[in-house]
């Protein structure tokens, strides 16, 4: 399978090209990124795209490999509206899978969390909390909005009817209900989250620790290969691992 890196040249990118680089089944046929001595463009041939680079990037690239009928797998996070709409529709022209994580154990712990919210019920006050390294550059976390929405579905409810990211200053009681997020940064962290249950006489935690970027450039390398060739459409991981929706 032919695939193009974009982003090589940063953190993902680098992880993405040397697994794929060690993989018999796999051949990286451009290493595109913005920094000097990167390729600007894929070949022709090209069977999919793997994108870990920055929002603004992904709408023109995924609309290039749209036009040519080429796969895209979209690792990047923090997009706007405008940009996630643009990616949508591109969906219509080919496949598309869009993560925010493509980790296996966060893929489980969305089951997990959905669940939990379900059992426990509004009684259980939930606080997403992420940790990062200091360069990256949005915030929360792609993957702590996953895991927020699958709180929110466990409780039948909207994420941005109960959201709530961060707090400062008199801002009162916590109302019922209330799912929060918050952000930390620092250091070298891959990766962490915890989604906290808290009640008034227990609290349960559902942690997921990222070792290495490794746990995300396989899953991203396993979800292009399965998407090359596939029907248009849009897909997560999920679909990727073959776990019931
Ligand atoms: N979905 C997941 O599992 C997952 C996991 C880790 C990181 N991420 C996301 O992947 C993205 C990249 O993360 P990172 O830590 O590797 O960041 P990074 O800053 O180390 O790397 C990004 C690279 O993209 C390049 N780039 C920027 N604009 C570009 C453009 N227009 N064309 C080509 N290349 C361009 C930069 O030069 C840089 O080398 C972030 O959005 C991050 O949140 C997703």
């Amino acid at each position: 399978m032919k695939v193009a890196i974009l982003g090589a040249a940063g953190r993902m990118g680098q992880m993405l090209v040397k697994l794929a680089e060690a993989d018999a089944d796999l051949t990286v046929v451009a290493k595109i990124d913005i920094a000097p001595g990167y390729d600007a463009e894929w070949p022709a041939e090209t069977q999919a795209v793997i994108d870990f680079s920055f929002h603004t990037a992904v709408a023109p690239n995924i609309e290039k490999a749209a036009a040519q009928g080429i796969a895209y797998v979209v690792g990047t996070t923090g997009l706007t509206a405008e940009e996630q709409a643009r990616v949508d529709a591109c969906a219509a022209r080919i496949p598309v899978v869009q993560a925010a994580n493509y980790s296996l154990g966060v893929n489980l712990l969305l089951d997990l969390v959905k669940r939990a919210a379900a059992v426990l019920g509004p009684a259980y006050d939930i606080e997403v909390v992420e940790m990062h390294h200091r360069h990256k550059k949005d915030a929360p976390s792609g993957t702590a909005l996953m895991l927020a929405n699958a709180a929110a579905a466990g409780r039948n409810v909207k994420l941005d009817d109960v959201a709530c990211y961060g707090r400062e200053g008199l801002v009162g009681e916590r109302p019922e209900g209330e799912i929060a997020l918050h952000a930390l940064r620092g250091g070298s962290v891959v990766g962490d989250h915890t989604v906290m249950f808290a009640g008034e006489v227990e609290r349960v935690e559902i942690t997921h620790k990222a070792q290495s970027r490794e746990a995300f450039a396989a899953g991203a390398l396993r979800a292009a290969s399965w998407a090359a060739g596939r029907t248009p459409g849009k897909y997560d991981m999920r679909d990727v691992l073959g776990f019931d929706k």
